[in-house]
């Protein structure tokens, strides 16, 4: 079999690695790919661009493509999907109009109000204005959201009037282009995030293990936003009874109203959650795709082949597919950023110490690099995501932090108390 990745992060990056442990997995392309696919035996990069639907379509022909994994939200958005399927292929990732449920935070709030899926409470704006005058009506903190794709930009949790009215501002004067000319002003939500990933055929949802990811840059959950600079799983506040309301008060329904607007939804439904003080879960927002880095938390559990449960999605069969099978215990990944991100940093610094860190017992995925010659250069702002299994948390945190210590590159930063929130908890599995 000979599958296709779309994208060149860690999410990618851990898809590949997972796959090629199948052995009947013949040869895994990512497009691009990054340093580390680079170097996964039985993996080959193809340097087309991820918006090249013709180029990716015909190497998926020639070559006899059995599955292609879309990975980053911005192809899905585009209709990639939409594009492969009217040329026969078989692909895991939902259509242009599926990825609404992320590509606009208002579409998916219409869609999380029609199937009764409790979320915050929202009021969506068009013009500048209106959205000006709400939110002096409102207590504060509040919660200004571009509408559209902002790369994890266009979210402001405001804590005063001020900081609210600069952030509505900036939407429409255009800071996020078109995905800020339309704005959603919700109610502040308090508890614990956690990231459900589920997949789907677009009849049957099954969730994957739960995760938790540390957003912010710095240690404490301090300064600014990042796309993740760490993960564990499974998330011990997932108990299996609030496991099984998400599944009857958030995915089922998802799924069901989707197939209401005759969406078929063949991919990952990720929830973004938050756990209220009262312990009920409530919609942050939904992504359409596979999430960075609670994907490399996640993937290193799976037992079961997951090329099997992905084609079983994409050919809607997934009703009749076997009980997803974890590994026993927990997993960590710890990012390894470059100096300066989320601001600007530098690319192309000589990474050393990866076999070091793999050999003792780490999995290092690349998220932002590049293979030259023999040597992996950093290439993105989040470099590195370095994962490791345990026992427990704190082993596998422990094992993660280990093989860190033995990685190398100029201006490199990552945050020390990952995964501290459920270090003294037993994984819930033992
Ligand atoms: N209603 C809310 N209440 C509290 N925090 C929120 C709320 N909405 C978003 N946030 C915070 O902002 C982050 C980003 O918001 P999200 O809707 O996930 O947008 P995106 O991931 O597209 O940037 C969330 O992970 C959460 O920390
Ligand atoms: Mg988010």
């Amino acid at each position: 079999m000979r599958v296709l990745i779309v994208g060149n992060g860690g999410r990618e990056h851990a898809l590949a690695w997972k796959l090629l442990q199948s052995p009947q997995m013949q040869q895994v392309v990512c497009v691009p790919g990054n340093g580390g696919t680079a170097n996964l035996d039985r993996c080959s990069n193809l340097p087309l661009s991820i918006d090249d639907f013709e180029g990716i379509a015909r190497f998926a022909l020639v070559n006899n493509i059995a599955l292609i994994i879309v990975g980053p939200e911005v192809p899905l958005a585009m209709g990639i999907t939409d594009y492969l399927k009217q040329h026969h292929l078989t692909v895991f990732g939902p259509t242009r109009d599926g990825a609404q449920i992320e590509s606009s935070k208002s579409w998916a709030k219409d869609l999380m109000r029609e199937a009764g899926i409790p979320t915050a409470q929202a009021t969506v704006f068009t013009n500048a204005e209106a959205a000006q005058s709400y939110v002096r009506s409102q207590d504060l903190p509040i919660v200004i959201k571009a509408d559209g794709l902002a790369a994890g930009k266009g979210v402001t949790v405001a804590t005063s009037l001020d900081q609210a009215t600069a952030a509505i501002a900036a939407c429409f004067e255009g800071q996020f282009g078109s995905a800020g000319q339309r704005v959603v002003v919700e109610e502040y939500l308090t508890g614990q995030e956690v990231s459900i990933l589920a997949v789907t055929d677009g009849l049957t949802i099954r969730p994957l293990l739960p995760a938790q990811d540390h957003k912010r840059i710095g240690d404490g959950d301090t300064g600014e936003n990042t796309g993740g600079m760490g993960a564990y799983a499974p998330a011990p506040i997932v108990t299996p009874a609030l496991m099984s309301r998400i599944q009857t008060e958030i995915l089922e329904p998802a799924i069901a109203t989707l197939r209401d607007r005759h969406i078929d939804y063949r991919g990952v439904l990720y929830a973004g959650l938050m756990i209220t003080s009262q312990g009920d879960p409530k919609v942050i927002e939904f992504n359409c795709r596979f999430g960075d880095p609670e994907t490399q938390a996640i993937l290193p559990l799976l037992e079961t082949p997951i090329e099997k449960l992905l084609l079983a999605c994409a050919q809607g069969q997934l009703e009749q597919f076997p009980a997803i099978v974890w590994k026993p215990g927990a997993s960590a990944c710890v990012v390894m950023a470059a100096e300066g991100y989320p601001g600007a940093y530098k690319k192309g610094l000589e990474i050393m110490g990866v076999e070091q860190a793999e050999s003792n017992g780490a999995t290092v995925f690349h998220a932002g690099t590049q293979r030259k010659q023999n040597t992996i250069l950093t290439d993105g702002g989040r470099v590195l995501g370095v994962t490791a299994l345990g026992e427990d948390f704190g082993q596998a945190i422990d094992r993660a932090y280990a093989a860190v210590q033995c990685i190398q590159f100029d201006g490199m930063y990552y945050r020390r108390d990952i995964g501290d929130r459920v270090r003294p908890i037993r994984s819930s599995q033992n």
